[in-house]
């Protein structure tokens, strides 16, 4: 797949690079250090190259919108027509503070941003997971321990090429349903995540993946 990166940091540079190794066509856009996206795409070790969010979106099958919640406007706008295309979102509506979700109850983030790019089928998957666990699942693919991840969207099509891209990290895809689902992920999300960065176990909490590794019966 051609797969354009909007947002190249924690999360869309791991995810990027991930999918280059997978065998996919990427372009890493939208940091505010050009020579980094270069780099990126330099060391991926295979079909990448950086570019602008339009770049990135133009000849896309697929794009990861992997910003924070205060960039989406900005960063949808510089990619331009995103119509016919996945719009995967990995992004969460974390507030300015990144204390607590800007869109909740009666929405989801995903829902807004579906709002926002109506001629795009989006799927919500990869905000579950800490982007400190990616490289770790990813390199332990090939095992029959692999951690599920959940994802929504409305749009059938575009959740079969979600999954794959999910398999392709490692993961296995759990769909839990249409995109209004990420009412409860979202918020339950930020929970797992409190509780892990509050507590010793960091990210492998979050996932539990020391506990998959040493008590593989469970
Ligand atoms: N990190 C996680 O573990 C995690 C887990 C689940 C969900 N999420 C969600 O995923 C989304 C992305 O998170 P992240 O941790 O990857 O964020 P991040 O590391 O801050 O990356 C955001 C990207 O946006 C770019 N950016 C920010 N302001 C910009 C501007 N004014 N102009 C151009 N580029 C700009 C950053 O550029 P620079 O390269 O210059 O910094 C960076 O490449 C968020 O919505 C977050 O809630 C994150």
């Amino acid at each position: 797949m051609r797969i354009g990166i909007l947002g190249s940091g924690l999360m869309g540079a791991k995810l990027g690079t991930i999918f280059v190794r997978a065998g996919h066509d990427v372009v890493f856009s939208y940091s505010r250090d050009e020579s980094k996206l270069e780099r990126l795409a330099r060391d991926s070790g295979g079909v990448a190259r950086a570019g602008s969010p339009a770049d990135a979106a133009r000849d896309a099958d697929v794009v990861l919108l992997a910003v924070h919640w205060s960039r989406v406007d900005d960063v949808l706008k510089q990619a331009g027509d995103l119509r016919g295309k996945i719009v995967v979102s990995c992004s969460l509506p974390m507030n300015a503070a990144d204390t607590e979700l800007a869109v909740a109850h009666t929405s989801s983030g995903a829902e807004e941003i579906a709002k926002k790019v109506p001629s795009a089928h989006v799927v919500e998957a990869f905000n579950t997971v800490p982007s400190e666990v990616l490289f770790s699942v990813f390199e332990r693919s090939a095992s029959d321990l692999r951690p599920s991840l959940v994802y929504c969207g409305d749009d059938e099509r575009a959740k079969q090429t979600a999954a794959q891209l999910i398999r392709d990290v490692g993961f296995e895809p759990i769909d839990v349903g249409p995109l209004r689902i990420a009412r409860y992920i979202e918020p339950f999300t930020l929970l797992v995540a409190r509780i892990a960065y509050e507590g010793k176990g960091g990210a492998a909490i979050a996932y539990r993946f020391e506990e998959l590794e040493e008590k593989p019966e469970r």
